[in-house]
């Protein structure tokens, strides 16, 4: 064999093998490029962040669990990971889904029970909890017609939990 022909099968062998490297390392690496989220700056709330915010959850879906218990007047929920950083999406989305609901700040694409909740933000009580690894969140309300509404909201994030993004039949395709 040739010094050339060598040469030529061990950088092809090195590029294999780079190129398998980078793909587990994409593999297992959670997808939280959110770049310009900022958890911690001023930059939160704004439309584009949450866009971002929400987009991250969706991508990194697989690493979140939970569970919804009803409670009277409502629902109990609690969301976690085990990967800190998506930890930290999922507890500025809540933190910032709640300051919205507080400030009439619509954001309710992909769910039938949003808007209803968004219109009726002072007649429900929300709560969180922050855990180590997620948050807690309660949402009751004295309305009996708004019990189921609250509870279908957790069904529906449950559902974005297990299957991810849906596609764009069925919900409202409006942001805001
Ligand atoms: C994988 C995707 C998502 C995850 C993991 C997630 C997670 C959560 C959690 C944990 C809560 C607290 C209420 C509860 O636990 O039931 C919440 C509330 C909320 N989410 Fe999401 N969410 C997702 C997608 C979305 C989308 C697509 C929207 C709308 C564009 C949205 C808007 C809201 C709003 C407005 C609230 C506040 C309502 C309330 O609880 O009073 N979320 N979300």
């Amino acid at each position: 064999m040739n010094r050339q022909l060598r040469l030529g099968i061990i950088l092809f062998l090195l590029t294999i093998s780079l190129a398998f490297t980078a793909g587990q390392i994409t593999q297992a690496t959670p997808r939280i490029a959110c770049q310009g989220c900022m958890m911690d700056g001023g930059m939160m709330g704004g439309n584009r962040q949450d866009m971002g915010i929400v987009h991250q959850l969706f991508a990194n879906h697989s690493l979140i669990r939970r569970t919804v218990k009803e409670i009277p007047g409502g629902v109990r929920t609690v969301t976690e990971s085990d990967i800190p950083q998506v930890t930290a999406l999922i507890q500025a989305h809540v933190k910032s889904m709640h300051r919205r609901v507080d400030e009439g700040r619509r954001f309710a694409m992909m769910s039938r029970t949003l808007p209803i909740m968004f219109r009726n933000a002072n007649r429900y009580e929300r709560k969180f909890e922050l855990t180590p690894k997620g948050i807690v969140v309660t949402k009751t309300s004295d309305d009996p017609n708004l019990v189921p509404v609250l509870r279908e909201h957790s069904r529906e994030v449950s559902g974005f939990v297990e299957g991810g993004k849906p596609g764009m039949g069925g919900g409202r395709r409006r942001w805001w």
